[in-house]
């Protein structure tokens, strides 16, 4: 015959998992015959409800303070969950005051969190963007694995401002002052080293930030403050690396195929939502190609692979505290339309710069900024090609050769790459709704003669530069890559509007750190 419902729940309970859970209590709910906490050790948004049959037991719990629970995990009755934890014992391990503990229940502004970041991941929204980090993290590596990739460590002390924009950092020992006397002229020169003149380019270097979007980079940035060339790097001047793309293509050179995701470090003045001085930069490169659209592709698959695997991590954000349900409806939405740019079965489109600058100027919007060949396309441009004109991720390619970096590969005139006569570079940015420049690549200038030249033309330091000339000496092939910020593409995915959210400890301008 059938169990009565009652003999299926006494079966049932002697079911009953006995658990010992450890986290952090999220809230505390009393009620006059029995309490009730969510408590998350982080690993998932939601946490477990813990019921206690006496509100005696949940006596010493206060948000924030962390605990280890034992009791049954039960059905429970509560809707949005289908187990709870009926507590037996409590012990709380790190007791926290509620008076001075500085998250709280209610809403926190952006700048509050900003202030007490060691502590922002308390709440469920950072939370939930460090596990989307990791998941895209995986994502990618999933991704680059099955297109043949080999992962590679690259330095992050470097000789050279690979961008040739003057935004690298210079460092020193701590010990290295410049009120320090300068070390006898013997050391210097037993360490080889002739006096190597800054990698920074002239005030007219091509590949100059855009002045507009900066309150204060109008005026050139200070040079770095003397520091006794022998007592930097062991006698060396040196930088914290802006890209690893340099290294990449030397790796690129033997292993073909390589892409790292590695931290980048930009001397950045400009206090945007999208702009941080140390962030995280994907960044691939590959031997044996010739084709511009190649890099498109790469980086298309790539990008609609990680927004496919984070589908659902970024569901709970906004979920939590008070005050966020509008905003948190607004990310929803940006969520939503992410996925189906990256669910789309037509490729993103691919537009070269003077028909993008061509479009631009038969908009009919007023930019701040007129745009005209050879100019730089500014945020404004950039978003409305995104948001207007193609209503979704674009590519823009061929740009003048003016405007880009030493290394990319020079158009051939005839090619007719959009730019006529004008010179222009075999590049591409990725413009993406929202955000704007989320990727930039390029084929690179694989004949030493030209990249020579160019080297010369930016003012770079030719001695600098001779092992990275040396690739195309010995071996060398056509090849390209791309790098994609990270933190924007983690802005992108989640609706998150500043990537001052999307990294745990961010760096920028002014800030204070810890
Ligand atoms: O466009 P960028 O400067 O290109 C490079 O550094 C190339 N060497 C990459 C390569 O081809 N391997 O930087 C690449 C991407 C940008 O498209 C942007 O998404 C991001 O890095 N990025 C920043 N993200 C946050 N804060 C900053 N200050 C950033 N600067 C660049
Ligand atoms: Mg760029």
């Amino acid at each position: 015959g059938q169990d009565s419902p009652s003999a299926q729940a006494q079966e049932q309970e002697q079911k009953h998992e006995e658990v010992t859970v450890h986290g952090w209590i999220k809230s505390v709910r009393r009620q006059k015959h029995i309490a009730f906490a969510m408590v998350n050790d982080g690993s998932a948004p939601r946490g477990l409800q813990a019921v206690f049959p006496s509100p005696e037991l949940a006596k010493g719990l206060t948000n924030g303070c962390s605990v280890r629970l034992r009791g049954a995990l039960v059905a429970s009755p509560a809707r949005g969950q289908t187990k709870e934890l009926r507590v037996e014992a409590v012990d709380v391990l790190g007791a926290c005051d509620p008076a001075e503990y500085p998250i709280q229940k209610q809403a926190l502004s952006v700048e509050h969190l900003r202030d007490n970041c060691h502590l922002r991941a308390r709440t469920d929204d950072a939370a939930t963007i460090l596990r989307l980090r990791a998941r895209a993290t995986r994502a990618v590596n999933a991704f680059f694995e099955d297109e043949g990739f080999c992962y590679v460590h690259t330095p992050i002390i470097t000789s050279n401002d690979c961008e040739g924009a003057g935004e690298a950092f210079r460092i020193a020992p701590a010990s290295a002052s410049p009120s320090d006397p300068e070390p006898a002229s013997a050391s210097t020169s037993a360490s080889g080293s002739t006096s190597t003149p800054s990698p920074h380019p002239s005030s007219s270097a091509p590949a100059g930030p855009a002045p507009s979007l900066s309150p204060d980079s109008s005026s050139p940035a200070s040079p770095p403050a003397h520091t006794p060339a022998s007592l930097e790097f062991f006698g060396h001047p040196a930088y914290l690396t802006v890209s690893a793309q340099l290294h990449l293509e030397a790796l690129a050179g033997a292993l073909s195929r390589v892409y790292t995701l590695a931290p980048a470090f930009r001397a950045e003045r400009s206090l945007t939502a999208r702009h941080l001085a140390e962030f995280w930069m994907l960044e691939a490169e590959w031997a044996f190609t010739r084709s511009i659209e190649d890099v498109c592709g790469v980086v298309e698959r790539c990008v609609r692979r990680v927004v496919g695997a984070c589908a659902q991590e970024g569901g709970a954000l906004g979920e939590g505290g008070a005050g966020e349900g509008e905003r948190g409806g607004q990310e929803g939405g940006r969520r939503a339309q992410v996925r189906a740019w990256a669910d789309a079965p037509e490729p993103w489109p691919r537009i070269t710069y003077a028909d993008a600058v061509r479009a631009l100027a038969a908009s009919g919007v007023r930019f701040e900024f007129e745009p005209a060949w050879g100019r730089a396309l500014q945020s404004e441009h950039e978003r409305w090609l995104a948001e207007h004109l193609v209503r979704g991720p674009v590519f823009v390619t061929d740009y003048p050769a003016a405007l880009k970096a030493f290394y990319m590969r020079r158009n051939d005139p005839r090619a007719g790459a959009g730019g006529g006569e004008r010179e222009t570079v075999a590049c591409v940015d990725l413009l993406v709704p929202g955000v704007g420049e989320l990727a930039g690549g390029s084929l690179r200038e694989e004949r030493e003669d030209v990249l020579r030249e160019k080297i010369r033309q930016a003012g770079l330091d030719e001695a600098e530069y001779a092992w990275y000339l040396d690739l195309r000496r010995y071996g060398g092939t056509p090849h390209g890559g791309f790098g994609l910020g990270f933190e924007r593409l983690i802005s992108w995915m989640s609706g998150v509007e500043n990537v001052r959210e999307c990294i745990p400890m961010p760096r920028w301008a002014g800030r204070m750190l810890l």
